[in-house]
């Protein structure tokens, strides 16, 4: 009875002190070094009653952690299961075009894209995304998106918490709004979501812990702080660590960044709040405003709001609980190093025709076209990109391909915190009044390698609305003997066989001229639907076709020095 009444006691106080909380969600992690992603349309029980209605990789939110080693080359195979095509784009990572899936990397329903790459980022946290043109809002609010963790051989000799889920915690930042328990396609929601959950909380240890947090909002930044005041400890930018950890009490994240910070618990017990202190934001940085009506309304605009209630728990058995005085040393480029300064503008869209909403942002005074190469940047060059912005709002502008340092905001060394590798800036706002200037943000990055006449790399605002409408550009990485990205005038079409034909399960290719590779095949069933897209095939292993259904297929190959494309019929058994 005694025993009973004790439980009854405990149950009584878990629901008094916990009820209001849900247990963070832990996205299960992948390594290897083939990945798996199955996009997929879905449900989840994300508030009491119904379900809600999501999109995710592999299971019912969001998608798995990968995590990657330096050096290790990664072999993705991506599903499209869902009712609609779809990309998937790896945020951050250095890698050739055609592996990138930007805008022009179509996956349609029911097709595998199977693009692999050498890992050379530096150890952080980055992110894959979907990124169809004018459907990344509505897309990323249902769900799609995962966190990858890169790992090298400095991070790992430094003495950090890295025990995934239990010192070392991903945190992804959102907000969404309901209607019925269904999310809508909002910019602002009304509702902080944490890894998926509302009203997040977990035990930590008393220890140094490690939050690797992602801002994956549509518009929101999120002004990070802890509610007792303590100090924290930012270690990485966007592309790597920094030197030395820099201590704060705030840190401003916007969409598409991450940071790694450590916030020592050690000594400590009861509870905190890792909170947004967006009460103190500026009205021009997205989540400052207080809209009393209209679309943009929510109810988190302008407020502090919590993020994750933490619950003191007991220490690990090797905890770590100092945190390190420096962390490595990043060699950066000098400017004089730069062969062009590229100018870019960020404006707002009045009186510029073709924009879709009436407060639409854009760059270099117009709308995104899918087809419009705007720079062409030779390879293995250094370039200074300027962005001089006019706009009543700060955009956080993100550039595929590379990271970068900010040499300069309006002038000025960026603070500590930004000085590291990046590969999201947010330019700030131009003041209000006759007499306020231009916003100047300058970076300089390397485009070291990876030419493509083809495929370009993005640069635009990563508010995913902002990005549908067309505050987007593009730009082609040109060999040095292709200036301008014109192809060699080499007409000769690739001439190749498929054997065996018909086949059970591997294809190989013989090509009549040996010095023939293969820039991309795919494989198209005989109701013309993608099946396989293989970016830069590695042949000599064969084409597993085990996935096929039998039939009569079209394998398309494209040359790669000519891009022209020879269709050839196979018959799988
Ligand atoms: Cu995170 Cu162009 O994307
Ligand atoms: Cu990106
Ligand atoms: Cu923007």
């Amino acid at each position: 009875m005694k025993k009973i009444l004790f439980i009854i006691c405990l149950l009584l106080t878990i629901h008094v002190s916990y009820a209001q909380y849900n247990p963070l969600w832990i996205p299960d992690t992948l390594s290897g070094s083939t990945f798996n992603l199955t996009a997929q349309d879905t449900f989840r029980q994300m508030l009491t009653g119904n379900q809600t209605i999501t999109a995710a990789y592999n299971g019912d939110w969001w998608g798995p952690t990968m995590i990657w080693y330096k050096g290790q080359t990664v072999h993705m195979n991506v599903t499209n299961k869902l009712q609609d095509t779809t990309t998937v784009h790896w945020h951050g990572m250095h890698l050739p075009a055609v592996m990138d899936g930007g805008p022009h990397q179509l996956i349609p329903p029911n097709t595998v894209w199977s693009p692999y790459w050498t890992i050379e980022n530096n150890a952080a946290t980055y992110w894959y995304h979907p990124h169809l043109h004018m459907e990344a809002e509505k897309q990323i609010t249902e769900g799609l998106g995962g966190l990858i963790i890169v790992r090298d051989s400095i991070e790992s000799a430094l003495a950090l918490p890295r025990t995934y889920g239990i010192d070392d915690i991903p945190l992804i930042l959102t907000d969404r709004s309901f209607s019925a328990n269904q999310m809508t396609v909002v910019p602002y929601g009304d509702s902080m979501v944490t890894n998926g959950v509302l009203h997040a909380q977990c035990t930590l240890p008393a220890q140094v812990v490690r939050f690797r947090m992602l801002d994956a909002a549509i518009e929101r930044s999120y002004n990070i702080g802890l509610s007792d005041g303590s100090t924290f400890y930012v270690i990485t930018s966007d592309g790597g660590l920094l030197n030395a950890p820099v201590p704060l009490t705030r840190f401003l994240i916007s969409p598409g960044e991450r940071v790694e910070i450590l916030v020592d618990l050690t000594g400590k017990t009861g509870s905190l709040d890792l909170k947004a202190y967006n009460s103190t934001l500026s009205n021009f940085v997205g989540g400052g405003e207080n809209f009393g009506g209209g679309p943009f309304a929510n109810a988190l605009g302008k407020k502090d709001f919590p993020i994750l209630h933490i619950n003191i728990g007991a220490q690990t058995a090797l905890p770590i609980t100092t945190i390190p005085s420096t962390l490595t040393t990043n060699t950066y480029l000098s400017a004089s190093s730069a062969s062009v300064t590229r100018d870019l503008t960020m404006s707002d869209s009045t009186g510029v025709s073709g924009i879709l909403g009436p407060n639409a942002f854009i760059i270099n005074h117009q709308i995104f076209q899918l087809n419009k190469i705007d720079y062409h940047v030779p390879v293995d060059s250094t370039e200074i990109w300027q962005i001089t912005s006019s706009s009543v709002f700060s955009h956080p502008f993100h550039i595929h391909d590379v990271e970068f340092n900010v040499l300069s905001i309006n002038g000025a060394t960026p603070p500590a915190e930004q000085q590291g590798w990046k590969d999201v800036i947010l330019v700030p706002n131009k003041p209000q009044g006759p007499t306020s200037s231009n916003q100047v943000v300058r970076f300089i990055a390397r485009f070291s390698d990876f030419s493509d006449t083809i495929h370009p790399f993005m640069f635009h605002c990563h508010i995913a609305l902002h990005e549908d409408e067309g505050m987007m550009g593009q730009f082609v990485v040109t060999g040095n003997s292709l200036p301008n990205g014109i192809a060699e005038p080499n007409t000769v079409k690739p001439d190749y066989t498929i054997y065996p034909n018909p086949s059970t399960n591997q294809l190989f290719i013989s090509f009549a001229n040996t010095s023939t590779s293969a820039y991309y095949v795919r494989i198209v069933d005989a109701l013309g639907r993608t099946m396989y897209m293989l970016p830069r095939p590695q042949l000599e292993n064969g084409i597993d076709i085990n996935g096929l259904s039998a039939g009569i297929y079209d394998l398309q190959l494209t040359d790669d020095k000519t891009k022209i494309t020879v269709s050839k019929k196979f018959v799988k058994e």
